[in-house]
């Protein structure tokens, strides 16, 4: 009997970038978190970049209802050409991260999903954890000083998660939970079971515990730049090391162009209007 080979299902990549960014109002009075620049570029590009890199080629955009021209504008056309796919969603309210995956539910359809923070800007490259991806969760984790800010993770003797806990009040690990987040479809159905959390939002950590209880959430530890541009004081770090690491300089040849084209269009209308 012939054997038929089950075709591998396209890997697609969500990008969140609604939210209200209270932290650096009045900044974003006037725009997006995720459209102000960090260094010479758009912070957004930086996540998109992290997708791209890794081949996604189908890519949906989730925005906030007042910032989705000013996204439209910038991201609606300059893929196309290189077969990039970016589709766009509004959230109308900031209901949780968890969210993304029932706004984006017919878009993820049958297959897997990586979802990137708008605001989060990553040195390393996820290309063979998300290419390698089958099914369960994959998600990252990052030693840093402050765990009491992130959503923590805590590992046993084998280096197995045991339990992930959003914010902690009391200290059980010094591994945050960065913004890039691997699925399989079933993510969906874990969104729509999760409840609202205490602040009021459907919480990614539930997400999480879903996977974990099934004992199918993987979590890798990685070494490089790991910067959420979203206080002050993060923004301008993000802006200090992605200028003095060259993280600016290191985008795929894709996003590099297409930028370049974008900006060009720009010059060329500007002039037609001085004209
Ligand atoms: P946060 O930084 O947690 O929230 P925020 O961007 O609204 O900022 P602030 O805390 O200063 O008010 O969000 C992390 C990322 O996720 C950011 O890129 C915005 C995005 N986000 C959404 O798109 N929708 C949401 O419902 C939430 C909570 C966040």
């Amino acid at each position: 009997m012939k054997k038929t080979r089950r075709k591998k299902k396209k890997m697609k990549g969500i990008v969140l970038s609604g939210g209200t960014a209270t932290r650096l109002f009045p900044l974003t009075a006037t725009t997006s978190k995720q459209l102000l620049p960090v260094y010479n570029k758009q912070m957004i590009f930086y996540p998109l970049n992290t997708l791209i890199k890794a081949g996604i080629k189908d890519i949906l955009m989730i925005v906030a209802p007042e910032h989705s021209g000013q996204y439209l504008n910038l991201l609606g056309s300059i893929f196309k050409k290189y077969s990039i796919n970016i589709s766009f969603e509004v959230q109308s309210v900031p209901r949780g991260l968890a969210d993304a995956f029932i706004i984006g539910e017919n878009f993820i359809g049958d297959g897997s999903v990586t979802m990137i923070l708008g605001d989060n800007i990553f040195e390393d490259d996820f290309s063979v954890a998300i290419n390698s991806f089958k099914t369960g969760a994959h998600i990252f984790a990052k030693r840093v000083s402050d765990p009491e800010r992130f959503a923590v993770v805590k590992f046993d003797l084998n280096n197995q998660a045991t339990r992930i806990v959003e914010k902690p009040q009391q200290w059980i690990s010094d591994f945050a939970i960065p913004g890039i987040y691997i699925y399989d479809k079933r993510v969906v159905v874990a969104a729509k079971k999760a409840r609202p959390s205490a602040r009021g939002e459907i919480e990614i950590t539930s997400l999480h515990n879903y996977y974990l209880k099934l004992r199918e959430l993987k979590v890798s530890s990685f070494h490089g730049e790991w910067l959420d541009a979203g206080t002050f004081d993060s923004l301008l770090e993000a802006g200090n090391i992605v200028k003095n690491k060259g993280l600016y300089k290191k985008f795929h040849p894709i996003v590099e162009k297409a930028i370049k084209e974008f900006n060009e269009q720009l010059k060329i209308l500007a002039k037609k209007k001085l004209n």
